[in-house]
């Protein structure tokens, strides 16, 4: 296998979807944890549902559709303002401290990269920009090209049409298990960033490789090129 470019999932893999934790706990004392949880899961389950039965919007409506549920599951009382401000914050999630540093070294490896995500333009746009990304990536593509979210394989196309490249010669890199396993029925190869050691989905299927980090990902892409 050679790796020619590497398409990465944004929540979770490269923008910690937990680092909202501390303004939801501050918010709901002794709930942040459970809510960035629940918000989390939940938010996956409306996509995947909507991807199910045809009926897309955009993940950033889904995202709020997520944490109005959340909070209703948990009994917290969801203000305009605390809505407001947990979705601001959603908008510039902070990335994972090594991130920067390895997709640096990745772009100076001559490695074509992309951000292939749920994400709708917009929100794409402005997390990589809080993040002080821009410049890093060839393309960021969002799932709204297709109105389908992950694990659709009109998804999973973006990329290897975008590179002009077979999905076998693409790393596709989640820290989301159910993602990275998704991807590798589609034929990608596969890594997962498994940052909670997480065990492995019961799917029949496995990510082609594995680590805790994208430190670990870059030791994987040296010796794989
Ligand atoms: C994404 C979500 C699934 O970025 O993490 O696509």
């Amino acid at each position: 296998m050679t790796i020619h470019a590497i398409a990465f999932d944004a929540y979770g893999t490269l923008f910690d979807v937990y680092s909202i934790g501390a303004l939801a706990e501050k918010l709901f004392p002794e709930n942040g944890k459970a809510l960035a949880e629940l918000w989390r899961a939940k938010q996956i389950e409306y996509s995947q549902l909507r991807t199910l039965c045809s009926t897309y919007k955009p993940f950033w409506e889904v995202t709020q559709d997520a944490l109005i549920f959340a909070c209703k599951k948990l009994q917290l009382d969801l203000s305009f303002d605390a809505q407001n401000s947990l979705m601001g914050q959603y908008a510039k999630l902070q990335p994972f401290p090594e991130n920067l540093s390895v997709l640096q070294q990745l772009k100076d490896m001559d490695l074509k990269l992309a951000i292939l995500s749920n994400g709708n333009p917009q929100m794409l746009d402005a997390v990589v920009k809080a993040a002080g990304m821009q410049g890093l990536f060839n393309h960021i593509l969002s799932v709204d090209a297709v109105k389908k979210f992950k694990t659709a394989p009109e998804a999973y196309q973006l990329a290897p049409d975008v590179f002009g490249l077979s999905a076998r010669n693409i790393l596709f890199v989640s820290s989301n298990c159910w993602d990275a396993c998704g991807a590798t029925w589609f034929g990608y190869s596969t890594f997962w960033v498994n940052r909670s050691a997480a065990p492995l989905e019961e799917l029949g299927v496995a990510p082609h490789a594995e680590g805790r980090s994208l430190t670990d990902l870059l030791d994987y892409v040296k010796t794989h090129r």
